[in-house]
């Protein structure tokens, strides 16, 4: 077997690992601002943190899907069954899913609802539902609905990830493992 269909395409691999350092540091702030009351300090700067690392990792999933579209992804691991191997296409497609629609709902959310949209106190995105109340409140319970969903479905690729590297010992890590 090549190097190739051995394990994803290189680039693939590095976007991989960049998304899981951005999406787990975006999830536990976006869990501890739930927690907070609104307008209080340091919810406010660090949602300002979390909406330019949601709007960081749309952008990554749009190249990712591109570069995913255009390469070979390598046959599942000997040791997986049917039903592991439908439950892992599962699982990675609620997270390519996540990837999109955690943004889009943040942004309507944000951007209807005129709150701030400041990247990495930079400049600002525009607003492209200004004052629109309906898709600033379907936002609003999207986002944080999903997010239970979020909660579970990356708890369970980190635990399978967990389970294959150290109780099964196969190769499903090294797949994704990025190399020289
Ligand atoms: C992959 C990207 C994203 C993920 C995984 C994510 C995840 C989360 C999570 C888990 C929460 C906590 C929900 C709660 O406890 O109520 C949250 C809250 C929030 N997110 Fe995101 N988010 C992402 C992108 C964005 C973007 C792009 C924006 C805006 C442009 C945004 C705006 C917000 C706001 C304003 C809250 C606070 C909501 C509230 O307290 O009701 N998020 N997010
Ligand atoms: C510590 C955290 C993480 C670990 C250890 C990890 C590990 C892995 C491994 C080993 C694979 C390959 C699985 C296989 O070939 O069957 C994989 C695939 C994948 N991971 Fe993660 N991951 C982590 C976090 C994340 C996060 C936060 C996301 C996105 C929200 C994510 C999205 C994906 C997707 C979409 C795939 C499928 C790749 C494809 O088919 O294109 N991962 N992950």
């Amino acid at each position: 077997m090549t190097e190739t269909n051995k394990a994803y395409d290189p680039l693939l691999r590095w976007i991989h690992w960049v998304t899981a350092v951005l999406f787990i540091m975006a999830m536990l702030i976006g869990l501890y601002c739930g927690l907070q009351p609104a307008g209080t300090s340091p919810r406010r700067e660090l949602l300002e943190i979390h909406k330019s690392l949601g709007i960081t990792l749309f952008l990554l999933a749009l190249l990712r899907v591109v570069v995913r579209s255009r390469t070979t992804a390598p046959p599942a691991p000997a040791t997986f069954g049917p039903l592991v191997r439908a439950l892992s296409q599962l699982n990675h497609w609620a997270l390519y899913a996540l990837l999109l629609i955690m943004p889009v709902t943040g942004y309507m959310f944000s951007s209807a609802g005129g709150y701030s949209l400041r990247y990495f106190w930079t400049f600002s995105w525009p607003r492209m539902f200004a004052g629109d109340k309906a898709i600033a409140h379907a936002g609003e319970i999207a986002h944080d609905t999903l997010a239970y969903l979020v909660y579970l479905v990356v708890g369970l690729h980190i635990a399978a990830t967990l389970w294959h590297a150290f109780i099964v010992k196969d190769e499903t890590l090294a797949r994704m493992w990025p190399r020289r």
